[in-house]
């Protein structure tokens, strides 16, 4: 079977002026993590590489670029999950680390748990050797104005994450050659979220789940609404009953706006190789390579198409 990867920049009301910039991001960042991919035939490889590229591009809310919460702070949360041995790690409220998916899986292949917090993640960092930035260089200046002209935590995300207020998560889902998957995603949350508040990005189950016996999921989108549907296991669930990649993606979205209210996005890859991208939002930049096929998209049910060389 051919390897896929597929990845997201995050679902919410993308302004024209970071449309172009958005999908060119999302673009080099599968081509990064589909090069490790042929190179490496590794799932795990693939999404920790991709969602790297992502969250060095500060287009994208995840280390550089991430929001601000209530005190004009970082805080960052990420996962990664192995589909073959569901092994783990996620980190949640982290400072000063401009790749925490990076750190996430040291926290999977390095210790005995599965989520460090806050400066208990910072200190295992430190005493693994990761190089630590200044909290500020993560900033940048078009967060950093948002963040002073749009104070208010609930108004943002009552405009159903179709506002401009919101400004959301990246990931990365793929299968190897040999029918692993694995998915990462990284976040720096919702703006003026409270000081300590954890999204649904770090936790199993709700920002991405990996198991090679059904696939795996990145998510994006209003976190409170995510967690309270456990959003990645529900698509997943739906699969193991024999639905598609796309239909199980559709429904659990579905479900999520009319049971809870809240709009998102999902990127799916089946063990078979089988994909989707989709979200309720205004709008969501993806990519994805499969047979020699660059696919990406911005607007909802947007599919557009470029044959690799
Ligand atoms: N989906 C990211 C967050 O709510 O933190």
């Amino acid at each position: 079977m051919s390897a896929v990867i597929v990845v997201h920049g995050g679902a919410w009301a993308i302004p024209d002026e970071l449309a172009k910039v958005s999908v060119d991001g999302v673009k080099a960042a599968v081509h990064k993590g589909f090069a490790v991919l042929q190179r490496a035939n590794s799932a795990l490889d693939a999404v920790e590489s991709a969602v790297r590229a992502l969250e060095d591009n500060a287009v994208f809310n995840a280390g550089h670029g991430a929001a601000l919460n209530t005190n004009g702070e970082v805080e960052l949360d990420a996962i990664i999950m192995d589909g073959k041995t569901l092994a783990c790690g996620a980190v949640s409220s982290v400072k000063n680390i401009a790749n925490p998916v990076s750190l996430a899986r040291a926290v999977m292949e390095k210790t005995d748990h599965i989520m460090l917090t806050d400066s208990g993640a910072n200190l295992f960092a430190e005493s693994i050797g990761m190089a630590t930035v200044p909290t500020d260089t993560l900033v940048t200046n078009y967060e950093r104005k948002e963040w002073e002209k749009h104070k208010n935590y609930v108004t943002g995300v009552m405009e159903n994450f179709n506002s401009r207020w919101a400004h959301d998560t990246v990931g990365a889902v793929a299968v190897d050659c040999s029918g692993n998957v694995a998915c990462a995603t990284s976040t720096g949350g919702i703006r003026n979220k409270m000081v300590g508040r954890v999204g649904d990005s770090p936790i199993i189950g709700c920002g991405g789940y990996a198991d090679n016996f059904s696939g795996a999921v990145s998510c994006t989108g209003h976190g409170e609404s995510i967690l309270r549907v456990t959003l990645a296991r529900r698509i997943l669930s739906h699969i193991e009953q024999g639905k598609s990649v796309a239909e199980a993606s559709d429904m659990s979205l579905q479900y999520m706006g009319e049971r809870v209210r809240g709009a998102g996005g999902v990127i799916v890859v089946s063990p078979t190789g089988e994909w989707a991208s989709t979200c309720t939002t205004e709008r969501m930049a993806w990519a994805a390579v499969d047979n020699s096929v660059l696919y990406y998209g911005l607007e909802p049910n947007e599919k557009l198409k470029e044959q690799l060389s």
